[in-house]
């Protein structure tokens, strides 16, 4: 059973494979610290209490006396400085696992498809790549340590229990003695059955607390204003009830396995005891069986909680497995072409695309933008236009057609190079919470500052940098907390013209800002997409007017496309959104 689940962990051991000569010394160390407990104490007892305690003997000279008394320091010594040995290196190795596994995962995350983080919660994946990579780095290394520490410890305790009873009243002792030691495998086999079931839902319940914590987290202003505080705390108090139920659950079980080895091990010592009795054994010899006898029921111990530790080291490894062998479905093919900087032509061939199977979003669309358009989508609120535009860097990959940049299949070019093609400025942007300097740097790592602070004045964005104290320091807070939502869209906006890629993607860019800025936004817009392929999505009609082509988005279908001029003469949708606008304005 415990060998099966080992073969599971087999990969797993790679992670092992750089710290092999660290590894090696600690499992020594273990190796001697367990012979040290095994056969070093029993050995101790049977060396020391005799002379001790002998009734008719000679006294002892003061040599022989420090000689025999030196034996006690001298096991613990050994058995102290191995133990401490072992665990040390064992966590040193421990830790740096962990952090390989937790690389591994977040090297993961950089890389899985995006579909895939609307299905998985924040506070989920969280628990997962902290919590389970650090149940995992327990259960290697544990697993890496006992395995060899704890036979070396039993043999060396069975092999004493054998050799003296072999001395001292033959062989049939032994056999009673034990007898115990196959018994006391039961309930941990017993025991362990009902523990796998439970360290799965254990792992499970916990990214059920951390997705509630991390989404309360980020909805604090929420919280406040519709008076959810109650609500929201009766739902984690719910969810972390559940957590200590299955905690509990386990810990029943887990905690049952010593006082259920103990009580097994007691009826061992008894039988021994009577048959001590019958055989007039010496009270010395006694003494170091049950020593010995004791000894071994500590390995026997670590064996079956080893069992129960791979058990729960197989339950966070599942749930790391699921993120780790999730298909990552966008990814460079092996032929795929470098590309330098694109003219930025695009086509559209019988797109179809759907989020979830049978939900169709995008119906066989069909169109093409040539390099330097300045193109407007336009359509009811989820008629497909982010979609549209989204699959452009990939972000999606159509389920049917292609999409062609300059000529080239999307899927035939290095997925880093089609990005470094395009600037997106979406409704609500994100910045890290890192200086404004460096943010607006990540669209062009090797520009100047005076190329920085070109990109910022044109996107009326400097003076306001300049107004706080701190200027292009400014520590911008947590997804940009600490600026306006006008002011984070002015941000990206620096950014798309630092960038200064030939595609450009505006998705509602304008969404959130003043009437103020609005006017000085325009200007900076007009100037902003000269030369460029342009996608605008935009909630004013002003903008969309001076687009070169209007594609108008209806129900995932293209309705028409067109100049402003034909579409309103032409296209009673595009006619009744326009009128709309300009009436409410
Ligand atoms: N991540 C998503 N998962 C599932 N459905 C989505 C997702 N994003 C958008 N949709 C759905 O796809 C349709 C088109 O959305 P979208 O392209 O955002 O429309 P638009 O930008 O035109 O308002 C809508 O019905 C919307 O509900
Ligand atoms: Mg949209």
């Amino acid at each position: 059973m415990a060998g099966r689940m080992i073969q599971r962990f087999r990969p797993y051991f790679k992670y092992l494979q750089p710290h092999r000569g660290l590894l090696s010394f600690a499992i020594l160390c273990g190796i001697l610290a367990g012979v040290a407990s095994g056969f070093g104490l029993p050995y101790m007892v049977k060396k020391v209490f005799p002379v001790i305690f002998a009734k008719d003997a000679l006294p002892l000279t003061p040599w022989e006396l420090t000689k025999v008394t030196l034996w006690i320091p001298a096991v613990f010594l050994v058995r102290g400085v191995a133990t401490y040995l072992n665990t040390y290196f064992i966590q040193l190795v421990g830790t740096q696992v962990l952090e390989t596994i937790r690389l591994d995962f977040f090297r993961k995350l950089q890389v899985l498809p995006l579909s895939f983080f609307q299905k998985n919660s924040t506070g989920d994946l969280l628990s997962r790549g902290l919590a389970d990579a650090n149940q995992l780095q327990v259960t290697l290394t544990t697993v890496a340590n006992e395995i060899v520490r704890s036979p070396a410890s039993l043999i060396g305790s069975i092999g004493i229990v054998a050799w003296i009873a072999y001395e001292e009243q033959g062989v049939a002792l032994v056999l009673v003695t034990l007898a115990v030691v196959p018994l006391s495998v039961l309930p941990i086999r017993y025991v362990g059955k009902k523990l796998i079931k439970r360290a799965g839902q254990i792992q499970a319940e916990l990214g059920g607390v951390t997705s509630i914590f991390s989404e309360n987290l980020s909805a604090t202003k929420e919280v406040r204003a519709f008076n959810l505080e109650e609500r929201e705390l009766a739902r984690f108090g719910r969810a972390s009830q559940t957590l200590i139920r299955a905690q509990m659950k386990f810990v029943k079980y887990e905690k049952a396995l010593t006082p259920l080895i103990e009580i097994i091990s007691a009826v061992g010592i008894a039988f021994t005891l009577l048959y001590a009795y019958k055989v007039h054994l010496s009270q010395e010899t006694f003494i170091t069986l049950i020593t010995a006898l004791y000894a071994s029921y500590e390995p026997i111990k670590k064996l079956g909680s080893l069992n129960n530790e791979l058990k729960r080291g197989l339950g966070a490894l599942d749930r790391l497995e699921e993120v780790l062998q999730t298909h990552v479905a966008i990814v460079d093919s092996p032929d795929a072409r470098p590309l330098g900087r694109a003219h930025g032509a695009l086509t559209f061939e019988n797109v179809s695309f759907s989020y979830q199977a049978g939900e169709i979003v995008l119906n066989q669309v069909s169109v093409q933008i040539p390099a330097g358009t300045v193109c407007a989508l336009v359509g009811p609120s989820g008629a497909g236009k982010s979609t549209f535009a989204n699959l452009v860097p990939r972000f999606f990959d159509p389920v049917g057609g292609r999409v062609l940049l300059d000529g080239h299949d999307l899927h035939s070019l290095r997925l880093a190079d089609l990005r470094r093609n395009i600037a997106i400025v979406s409704q609500d942007p994100v910045l890290f919470n890192d200086t404004i300097y460096e943010n607006l740097l990540i669209a062009r790592p090797e520009a100047t500052r005076e190329e920085l602070e070109a990109a910022a004045r044109a996107a009326y964005a400097h003076e306001f940098i300049l107004s706080f104290p701190a200027g292009y320091d400014t520590v911008v807070g947590e997804r940009g907390a600490r600026l306006s939502g006008g002011q984070k869209q002015r941000l990206a906006l620096a950014r798309a013209f630092l960038r200064n890629a030939p595609i450009l993607i505006l998705d509602e860019a304008t969404s959130a800002l003043d009437s103020d800025s609005e006017a000085a936004i325009q200007a900076a817009l007009k100037q902003l997409v000269v030369g460029k392929t342009v996608l605008i999505i935009a909630h004013r009609f002003s903008t969309i007017r001076d687009a070169t082509k209007i594609i108008v988005f209806d129900a995932g279908e293209i309705a028409a496309i067109g100049s402003h001029a034909e579409l309103y003469a032409a296209n009673p949708l595009y006619r009744s959104l326009y009128d709309r606008q300009t009436a409410s304005a």
